[in-house]
């Protein structure tokens, strides 16, 4: 099993503090920026708990019972539609799935139409992705149901950062020998991460970079310069390098992104294999990581252009933890937007679900 060093000098493990009482309900999340500190703390608490329930012969609970989520996608997906209907599909929500390919928009219906039409039937929260930027505010100003952004354009993807701060901090933990649901976020403090690749067409990128900055992670984005975005005015990263190999023994986490072909990431490139000669995570390079350094992408993994199939194979390589861990994040998601303020916080939840340290 892959492992991150512990933070030096290792820190105490701290419990996860109760959920304040009276918890503030959410209407949406759109962005990582939604949150604070401690609201990611809350959901990575509340995924705690989730995450064990998930891995019950049974893996459900009836905390969402009666309430109907609907996913919209209006953009091709896998991994993130299939584990938001599982999610809710495990917390015993409705799901009503609406892909465009198969819809009234091929008929010239509008997003506003469709999505009005929709919530006439009774929905209590949309998860949308769409192709633009802004598109799930814009649901959230239609509708009086909870909107969750499942990625839109190259603007945010913030449950797919909540996700990839759970998988670190569980890979934290277990490095620590301390049971996850024991350790708080201390543990992002001065953790030396890089994101690489394509982050101009990259919603990852700004949901990851920023949920980091708040638990006090230290990002480097590195890219060619054509793939570092214009202004990086609002993004919290301790610096921008195009030397992946003289970066690479100093990361605790190396995070690769997708090159985004079908968003035009060709035209900045002189061609794939020259961006594979400096930026791919090839076995030669991902020799030269920290023992403990772990390898992430958020899939999918255009194998053989941004990472060797050697390396996405590797025992240091958490991808398929990421994807295994998105279904608890988005239940926990869900669950604090859609069981309301007087439902209990993460403590409560782990005695009410009867999971272990609950
Ligand atoms: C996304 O939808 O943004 C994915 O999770 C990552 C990618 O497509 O590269």
């Amino acid at each position: 099993m892959s492992a991150l060093r512990a933070p030096a000098p290792a820190a105490p493990a701290e419990p996860v503090p109760p959920a304040p009482e009276g918890r503030p309900t959410r209407r949406h999340l759109l962005s990582v920026a939604d949150l604070d500190p401690a609201g990611i703390g809350e959901v990575l608490a509340v995924t705690d708990h989730l995450a064990e329930v998930v891995r019950r012969s049974i893996p459900r609970v009836q905390a969402l019972r009666g309430r109907t989520v609907v996913s919209l996608f209006a953009e091709e997906s896998t991994r993130t539609r299939l584990s938001f209907e599982t999610a809710a599909r495990r917390m015993s929500a409705d799901v009503m799935t609406f892909s465009s390919a198969s819809s009234s928009v091929k008929k010239g219906e509008s997003l506003r139409d469709t999505v009005e039409t929709i919530a006439a039937m009774g929905v209590d929260a949309f998860v949308v992705r769409h192709p633009a930027a802004g598109a799930p505010a814009q649901v959230a100003r239609w509708v009086d149901a909870h909107v969750v952004n499942a990625g839109d354009g190259w603007h945010e993807h913030p449950t797919q950062a909540l996700l990839d701060c759970y998988t670190i901090r569980q890979v934290l933990a277990e490095a620590a020998g301390v049971p996850v649901a024991q350790t708080g976020t201390e543990g992002f403090a001065g953790l030396r991460v890089g994101i690489v690749g394509d982050v101009r067409h990259s919603r990852v990128a700004r949901s990851l970079v920023l949920a980091l900055s708040m638990l006090g992670a230290r990002t480097t984005l590195v890219a060619p310069g054509t793939l570092v975005p214009p202004s990086l005015e609002g993004w919290p990263v301790v610096g921008v390098s195009h030397d992946l190999d003289a970066l690479l023994p100093d990361l605790d986490v190396v995070y690769l992104l997708r090159l985004q072909l079908e968003r035009g990431t060709g035209a900045y490139l002189p061609s794939l294999r020259e961006y594979t000669a400096g930026f791919g995570l090839t076995a030669r390079r991902a020799a030269r990581l920290a023992p403990h350094a772990v390898v992430m992408h958020p899939g999918p993994m255009n194998r053989g252009v941004e990472i060797a199939d050697e390396v996405a194979d590797a025992t240091r390589s958490v991808v398929l933890r990421q994807v295994a861990n998105g279904v608890a994040v988005r239940m926990a998601v869900l669950y604090l937007l859609l069981a309301g303020p007087e439902a209990p916080g993460a403590d409560e939840l782990g005695r009410s679900l009867g999971v272990a340290g609950g």
